[in-house]
């Protein structure tokens, strides 16, 4: 195994029997791991013993120095003479059912490069005996059961390059130490049980272009200072308990392209610094405590792909240029906010546009008519807002929505919406699954075409001023689970056709007496 042999495979042979004491080191290593190995269902291991020469055991690539047994459902556990593998190079063993503790003597593979032991049941804590690789690029633990703290030794590793321990049971603060890595660049703590918030020495990892410290419980503020990391590209800090606002500095980041925020307790604005950030992508802070108006240079992002500004107090109009601002907008969602005003028609110039959520805002006007050049559309969520239509005229959104061919959830209720719905809804998207129109003023019979819409399964349209009858064609909505009409001006027959609807799990008819007999009643499954 003695490396590194750039050789072809008889090169390899011939030279063998004058490398044999330290590739005699490996064979006994990996056989002891072989050992150690309770279960090897997929026979993974078969080749590896005395009669096949080391460099044809399966999974053992010599001239790189790689041993790779990933994806095996290998049982059983590491053993500590694995650190007597004085020849290797990398390790990959991720995606396998491996118990137990990592012993600390593996770090007696002196040239190891890389250990990926990710995807096990690995537990126990991290012996800070795992700090004393010479050459460890790459540490990978992601998803096991290791427990404890993280000990402050691995930043000895100066090596590093990747430090994944995400999604484990880790406690306790990230330790200061692990401040100037000089080679590092992707950080991965996300998912354990970390506390005591970011600490700034973090920005001296200056080689870093991946920060994860996601899904924790880091409380604290965000250091400014992380504002000198120009390298980052991704930066995920949500689901935390992260307070006070987001530091100006990060304006700095320019080579940003994912900034997530999402589930924190972060205050004050957005600072317009952000809208430096030439090539973000993603920009995510939903469920946090922000507030004033998005500064226009975050509204001039011209690369944002995602603007996620869901529950927060922000205010102020949207912007009337929106839709050519931000081009390349495919996710807009901003509800459980402040907005108000227009809807603007330019949001049809963001071809790309597939999610609109504005909903619970306090938004109003008419609804643009040219929403049907965004043929990319699946969710138009605009409930809970003043949305206007008095004249028929009003409703000539929905034919022009009838152009999205995608279009698969679409959310009017609690609105302002009067007038006659128009026979036209029975043109929208053949994959609409629910339409919500109820709480508002609509008047007038439900259009017979309804019944068309094959994939409803949420039709809500209570609490309007709908009249006449329940259209027959409801009888064709075999998929429908969930119709509500309550508190409107029907009569006739209901339902109209019972096998027909008979996936309903939901049927509200009450309210208001209407005309037939049985329409007060409320049937839930
Ligand atoms: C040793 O491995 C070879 C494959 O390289 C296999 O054919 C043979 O059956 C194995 N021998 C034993 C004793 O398992
Ligand atoms: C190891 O093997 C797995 C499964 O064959 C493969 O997907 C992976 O790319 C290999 N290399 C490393 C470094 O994991
Ligand atoms: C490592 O190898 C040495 C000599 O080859 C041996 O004495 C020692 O027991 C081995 N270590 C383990 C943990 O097996
Ligand atoms: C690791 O190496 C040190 C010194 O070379 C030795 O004392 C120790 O026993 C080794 N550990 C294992 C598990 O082989
Ligand atoms: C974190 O701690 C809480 C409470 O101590 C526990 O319920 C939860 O399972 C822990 N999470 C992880 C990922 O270990
Ligand atoms: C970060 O690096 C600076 C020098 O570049 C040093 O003064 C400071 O102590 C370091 N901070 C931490 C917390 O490691
Ligand atoms: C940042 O990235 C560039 C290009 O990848 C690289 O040349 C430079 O050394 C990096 N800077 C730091 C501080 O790592
Ligand atoms: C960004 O960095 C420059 C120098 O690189 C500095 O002058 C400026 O103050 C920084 N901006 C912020 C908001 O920290
Ligand atoms: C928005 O972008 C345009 C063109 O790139 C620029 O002229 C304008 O000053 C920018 N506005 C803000 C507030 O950044
Ligand atoms: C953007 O939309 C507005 C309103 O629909 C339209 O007048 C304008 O021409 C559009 N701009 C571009 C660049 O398509
Ligand atoms: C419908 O889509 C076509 C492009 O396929 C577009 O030209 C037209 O303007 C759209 N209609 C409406 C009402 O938006
Ligand atoms: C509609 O969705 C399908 C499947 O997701 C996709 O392939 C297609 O490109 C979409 N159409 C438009 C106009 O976005």
């Amino acid at each position: 195994m003695t490396l590194p042999i750039p050789a072809s495979f008889l090169f390899f042979l011939f030279l063998l029997p004058m490398l044999s004491a330290d590739t005699s080191a490996d064979r006994e290593a990996l056989l002891s791991f072989k050992v150690a190995i309770s279960d090897d269902p997929l026979g993974a291991m078969n080749s590896w013993n005395e009669s096949t020469p080391l460099c044809r055991w399966r999974g053992v690539t010599c001239g790189s120095g790689t041993v790779n047994l990933s994806l095996n459902s290998l049982s059983g556990e590491i053993p500590s003479a694995l650190g007597n593998c004085s020849g290797l190079l990398h390790i990959s063993l991720w995606n396998n059912k491996l118990r137990w503790r990592i012993p600390g003597g593996i770090s007696n593979c002196t040239k190891l490069e890389t250990l990926s032991l990710s995807e096990n049941y690995l537990d126990g804590e991290i012996l800070p005996e795992l700090g004393s690789f010479p050459k460890l690029q790459f540490l990978g633990l992601y998803s096991n059961n290791l427990r404890g703290p993280i000990p402050s030794t691995l930043a000895d590793i100066s090596t590093l390059t990747t430090l994944d321990l995400s999604s484990n049971g880790l406690r306790g603060g990230i330790p200061p130490e692990l401040g100037p890595f000089p080679e590092l660049q992707s950080l991965g703590l996300s998912s354990n049980n970390l506390t005591g918030g970011i600490p700034s020495s973090l920005a001296n990892i200056s080689t870093l272009t991946l920060l994860d410290l996601s899904n924790n419980g880091h409380g604290g503020s965000i250091p400014p200072e992380l504002g000198h990391l120009s390298n980052l590209t991704v930066v995920f800090l949500f689901t935390n308990d992260l307070t006070g606002a987001i530091p100006p500095r990060l304006g700095n980041l320019s080579k940003l392209t994912d900034l997530h925020f999402y589930e924190n307790l972060l205050v004050g604005e957005i600072p317009p610094e952000l809208g430096g950030i030439k090539d973000l992508n993603f920009l995510d802070v939903y469920v946090n405590r922000l507030s004033g108006r998005i500064p226009s240079a975050i509204w001039n992002l011209s690369s944002l792909i995602l603007l996620h500004a869901g529950y927060n107090q922000l205010s102020g109009p949207l912007p009337r240029d929106l839709g050519e601002t931000l081009p390349n907008l495919a996710n807009l969602h901003l509800f459980g906010n402040q907005f108000e005003g227009g809807l603007p028609p330019s949001l049809s110039n963001a071809t790309g546009l597939e999610v609109v959520e504005v909903s619970q805002n306090r938004l109003g006007g008419v609804i643009p008519f040219n929403l049907g050049k965004l043929q990319s559309l699946t969710w138009l969520i605009l409930s809970d807002n003043s949305f206007q239509a008095r004249e028929e005229e009003d409703w000539n959104f929905i034919t022009s929505l009838t152009n999205c061919s995608n279009l698969t959830k679409m959310g009017l209720q609690n609105n302002s919406l009067g007038g006659v719905l128009p026979a036209a809804v029975a043109n929208l998207s053949r994959k609409l699954d629910t339409l919500l129109i109820e709480r508002n003023h609509i008047g007038g019979r439900i259009p017979e075409g309804l019944g068309s819409l094959g994939e409803l399964s949420m039709l809500r349209m209570g609490r309007n001023l709908l009249t006449g009858e329940i259209p027959a064609s409801f009888g064709e909505l075999t998929d429908l689970k969930h119709l509500t009409l309550e508190d409107n001006k029907l009569s006739g027959e209901i339902p109209p056709s019972p096998g027909g609807l008979s996936n309903l799990s939901k049927l509200s008819l009450g309210g208001e007496p209407a005309g037939g007999e049985d329409s007060h009643r409320t049937l839930e499954a």
